[in-house]
């Protein structure tokens, strides 16, 4: 079932100058799958009209990499925003990561403390997982129509913590019980516009120091798997467009090294904590 509302008036900040538009589903298969299939109706050259979907559940919410994203009843948050950009698709790596930075702003203004940002696209606790995020887009000619979908752990049973493949935590281990979720939702809405906004006007160099400050693995030793290659390094945060920079020490070069570290840039791939030290 969907219900829609406009924007309710004084508690959402407008996106882009436009009113923004809420459409609430009790169960969908994807948030993000339902904003493609809207990008879909609209004629070249028009603009989607700014939308916030949110879903009670989701039957096959989408997660990075191809990936489920358990959506049940009561477990959590589920929401995409629509906007339309007249920017390269290039820039949307930027753009992921300024998402991230409002959902981490969000949750901070509800009471909730040590919210972190792993690269590119997680939100993290104390090294677990509280949420992520799930850019997709739909480019037609110069526009890119994109859904930004946001996942967040409210209240995950024990069961279904486990049986998730890293360590996960939810917002009412953090932040006790009671969690009011239209608050979150608003609070989430307003983060995100005042944020876009500023992306688009001055890009996502304007973030980089917000970023590295939020950065749980800045400094530290971590693994960036890309495809089947493993590259290990020490963690040195983003460059203006949201690549991740990776330093390697010349002493563990196994090919002889030429005496000088390397940096490494990354604009896609997973990151995770390095277990061993680096070279091994
Ligand atoms: C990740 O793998 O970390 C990204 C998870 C993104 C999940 C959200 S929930 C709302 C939106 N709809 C989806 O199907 N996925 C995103």
């Amino acid at each position: 079932m969907q219900t829609n509302e406009g924007n309710r008036a004084g508690s959402l900040a407008h996106h882009g100058g436009s009113a923004l538009s809420v459409q609430r589903f009790e169960e969908i298969d994807s948030t993000n799958a339902e904003a493609l299939r809207q990008f879909k109706l609209l004629t070249e050259g028009e603009h989607c009209a700014p939308s916030a979907l949110i879903a009670e559940s989701q039957t096959a919410g989408r997660g990075r990499r191809g990936r489920a994203w358990l959506s049940k009843p009561g477990a959590g948050l589920y929401l995409t925003v629509t906007r339309t950009f007249s920017l390269e698709p290039d820039a949307l790596q930027g753009l992921s990561l300024v998402v991230g930075l409002a959902v981490q702003s969000a949750l901070i203004s509800l009471g909730a403390s040590e919210i972190k940002l792993k690269w590119p696209n997680d939100i993290i606790h104390k090294g677990s997982k509280l949420g992520g995020i799930l850019l997709e887009l739909r480019q037609v000619q110069n526009l890119s129509h994109v859904a930004m979908g946001i996942g967040i752990n409210i209240d995950l049973k024990e069961q279904e913590a486990l049986s998730l493949d890293r360590p996960t935590v939810d917002l009412t281990r953090i932040i006790g019980s009671g969690i009011d979720k239209e608050t979150l939702f608003v609070a989430l809405l307003n983060k995100l516009s005042e944020d876009i906004d500023r992306f688009i006007v001055h890009g996502f160099g304007s973030f980089i120091v917000r970023w590295n400050e939020a950065d749980y693995y800045l400094g530290k030793r971590v693994t960036v798997l890309q495809g089947q290659e493993h590259f290990r390094g020490i963690s040195c945060g983003v460059d203006a467009t949201g690549a991740l920079m990776l330093k390697q020490s010349a002493a563990s070069d196994p090919m002889g090294s030429t005496g000088e570290d390397t940096m490494l840039r990354f604009e896609g791939g997973e990151l995770s904590p390095s277990l061993r030290p680096e070279g091994d």
